[in-house]
């Protein structure tokens, strides 16, 4: 019987790899950068399935050209926005992701610049590099405490849980805004359920850990950064486009917020003359939050189980367009 074939996006962790190669015959993509995109829709032509990332954009011209012995698209991210969810659904293609292994290990990170931010560890570490420490000085490198300060999480999932349970080793004030109230999550993490102007107003650190919808893009825009306080520390590990990168750089540059810290940005990668990186209050990592060892084991293992489940005609564990098996004959 002949293997089903397939095509993935890029070098992924070996555990991953070695799951989807003894079901099907693989053709990995060796390039370190992704496929452009026209590259892509040759690539795949014919495949069975397809395993890729959040550097691949996926639209219904893609999944025309993959044809229609497709049986699904398994990405190895928990966030979806490149894929065209409508389309894949309407073609009756199932799409599979990869929630829950990521959520501590994302979270540590935003802990991590949250506390980078605020303690400008990465102004001092520049700073000592360039020789310029010459003492020990008593107002120098000032950043504000974090225990006890009030940290807003806007998007209250499980990573923005996450967040909570983090800053509750820190005696801080937790509030959340979200589309809907988390009562559950309310009581366990003792956060507090208010509108996002209120958050932004009051909270002294602002976390972002929403998906990207037409409704969350540039939902930090001017009039909502001048709302935040101006000691306030923005940070945003969810995904760029959630801040509009020209009203961050007026905020960052006013004095309008004290902060940011970010590990997603619009575009991606950030533009090598972007006016932020030139700013000393704003931490810029490139895409890293699940990039643990474990996590992106767990991340590759995942998206081939959704993988082979989908070549067999199974459910996937983790699917994020489950409607696909309602309307499917
Ligand atoms: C990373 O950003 C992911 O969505 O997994």
């Amino acid at each position: 019987m002949t293997k089903p074939r397939i095509f993935v996006t890029r070098i992924i962790p070996e555990k991953g790899l070695e799951m989807v190669r003894q079901k099907a015959d693989v053709e990995v993509w060796q390039d370190p950068l992704p496929p452009p995109y026209e590259t892509l829709v040759q690539k795949v032509k014919g495949m069975d399935a397809l395993l890729c990332l959040l550097t691949d954009r996926i639209d219904g011209n893609l999944m025309d050209a993959i044809g229609p012995q497709v049986k699904v698209i398994s990405q190895m991210a928990v966030g979806f926005d490149n894929i065209d969810i409508p389309a894949a659904t309407s073609r009756g293609i199932p799409v599979g992701n990869t929630p829950g292994v990521l959520t501590d290990t994302t979270a540590d990170f935003a802990w991590a610049l949250l506390m980078a931010a605020a303690r400008r560890v990465v102004e001092g570490d520049k700073f000592t590099r360039a020789g310029k420490w010459k003492t020990w000085g008593p107002v120098d490198f000032l950043g504000p405490d974090i225990s006890g300060a009030t940290l807003g999480i806007i998007g209250f999932g499980r990573i923005g849980q996450g967040l909570a349970r983090r800053a509750q080793g820190f005696d801080m004030r937790i509030l959340y805004f979200d589309t809907r109230r988390k009562p559950e999550a309310e009581q366990k993490y003792h956060a507090q359920y208010v509108d996002l102007n209120t958050l932004l107003r009051e909270a002294d650190f602002v976390s972002i850990h929403t998906t990207l919808s037409q409704d969350t893009h540039h939902l930090m825009n001017d009039a909502r950064l001048k709302m935040m306080k101006r000691s306030g520390v923005l940070i945003n590990t969810a995904r760029g486009p959630v801040v509009d990168p020209q009203a961050l750089c007026r905020a960052l540059s006013s004095g309008t917020i004290a902060y940011a810290a970010l590990d997603v940005t619009e575009p991606e990668p950030i533009r090598p003359d972007d006016p932020l990186l030139k700013l000393d209050n704003i931490i810029i990592a490139p895409h890293i939050a699940s990039a643990s060892f474990q996590t992106r084991n767990k991340m590759a293992t995942m998206a081939a189980e959704n993988l082979i489940a989908g070549l067999k005609g199974e459910r996937l564990p983790n699917c994020v367009n489950p409607q696909v098996y309602s309307i499917k004959p």
